[in-house]
């Protein structure tokens, strides 16, 4: 089997790395020898053993008929777009990390492969080196799905983990998880959700059988989360964390990326640090998770190293549940949850917050008793609560809790 990759980045070189390292195993597992045949780069690389791999022209990739899967791990969605619709056009498999090409263009790309008698997998899409796509596609092919909670994003479960653990506030750590490496210069795409909702997007149309557009997932990100709601959280025993969920309700979806507050007894309680995992109820099975690194360059390049392997093994289509159309969206507004809210102490009576709420369970801490107090509203609608909310006088933060 010769194949080519596309970028030798962090996980371009992490590809080349497993192929080489663990060459004798996955020949025999495959029965037969993964060669890489080119590595498109920008750059040349010279004086290093992939330096005779590296071309500059995808043409070179997409006319020599012996490279028979493309693997893209360059990042960004046009050129890589552009690159493995070629690739699939010209009847060659490909691969892909790149949960921003799969989110945007996922259903057109399994379909051109679908077409082709050929494959589109993205395995490291999502969850770096956990197996999730797999699972979901050819493990748990029984049942039918219905919810998917996910921490998919470990730059801010380490952001949430560690003003947990230091009681930081988040500007703070945010630049300590930027210059220990595992956040970004730009962080937004990270902090503000979007890398979560693209990763959702993709588990729930897998999950749920159709495309689910990514832009019309209400995505809350975790930038106004401060030390004291970590506070409030800690000295009643639960953890704020970013979930990506995803809930099948007769026909159709409901999805949100936001932080929640959370119990001892939820799934994901004990998920910390850069970790990510996937909580999977089937209507069958039950609850299963799926849990690793979910990022990094060894554990992405072994998800994306085992779908070529899978290719190899199986050749032709390998199907996906997730077929053309789209699977419509549950209006947010009328998600239910309990949420937990600070007020300024000064500015409201608990009469007027029991008027807007009814009856709430007030809760104060000792260190800032003087200037404020918190509540947990009973389940509302998300549309409600926003409406009310917009009327609380002295509110300071207001966070969803999990169930
Ligand atoms: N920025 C991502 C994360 C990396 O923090 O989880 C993998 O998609």
């Amino acid at each position: 089997m010769k194949i080519a990759v596309l970028g030798y980045g962090t996980v371009g070189s992490g590809v080349v790395e497993i192929l080489d390292r663990n060459a004798k195993t996955i020949a025999s597992r495959v029965g037969e020898e993964i060669e890489v045949k080119y590595i498109l780069d920008l750059k040349d690389f010279p004086g290093t053993p992939i330096e005779h791999k590296i071309v500059h022209d995808i043409n070179t990739i997409i006319e020599d008929e012996e490279v028979k899967i493309v693997v893209e791990v360059m990042g960004g969605v046009d050129v890589p777009y552009k690159f493995v619709k070629a690739a699939l056009l010209a009847g060659k498999s490909a691969v892909t990390s790149n949960k921003a090409l799969v989110a945007a263009k996922g259903e057109e790309l399994l379909d051109i492969a679908t077409k082709n008698n050929i494959s589109f997998l993205f395995e490291a899409s999502v969850g770096g080196g956990i197996p999730i796509i797999r699972p979901l596609n050819q493990a748990l092919t029984a049942d039918e799905f219905v919810e998917i909670n996910g921490i998919l994003n470990g730059t801010t479960n380490f952001i949430l983990s560690k003003m947990t653990d230091e009681g930081s506030d988040f500007d703070a750590v945010l630049r300590e998880a930027q210059s220990l490496g595992y956040a970004e210069r730009d962080p937004s795409a990270d902090v503000e959700g979007y890398d979560a909702c693209r990763k959702i997007a993709i588990l729930s149309s897998i999950a749920f059988g159709k495309t689910l557009n990514y832009e019309d997932i209400k995505t809350v990100g975790i930038t106004k989360v401060s030390a004291v709601d970590i506070a409030y959280a800690k000295s009643l025993g639960k953890k704020i964390k970013l979930l990506a969920s995803a809930k099948s309700v007769s026909d159709k979806v409901f999805a949100m990326v936001a932080p929640f507050m959370i119990s001892s007894e939820h799934p994901l309680y004990n998920i910390d640090g850069v970790t990510n995992a996937v909580h999977v109820n089937g209507n069958m099975v039950g609850d299963v998770i799926f849990t690793g690194p979910g990022a990094g360059k060894l554990p992405t390049a072994s998800a994306v190293v085992s779908d070529v392997i899978e290719i190899t093994k199986t050749g032709g289509n390998i199907p996906s549940n997730w077929k053309a159309g789209k699977l419509e969206l549950i209006d947010c507004s009328d998600f239910e949850c309990q949420f937990f809210v600070r007020v300024k102490k000064e500015e409201v009576s608990i009469e007027e917050i029991n008027s807007l709420f009814g009856d709430v369970n007030t809760l104060t801490l000792e260190d800032y008793a003087d200037t404020e107090f918190a509540f947990f509203t009973k389940e509302i609608k998300e549309g409600e609560f926003a409406e009310k909310y917009s009327k609380l006088k002295g509110a300071i933060s207001s966070i969803r809790v999990g169930r």
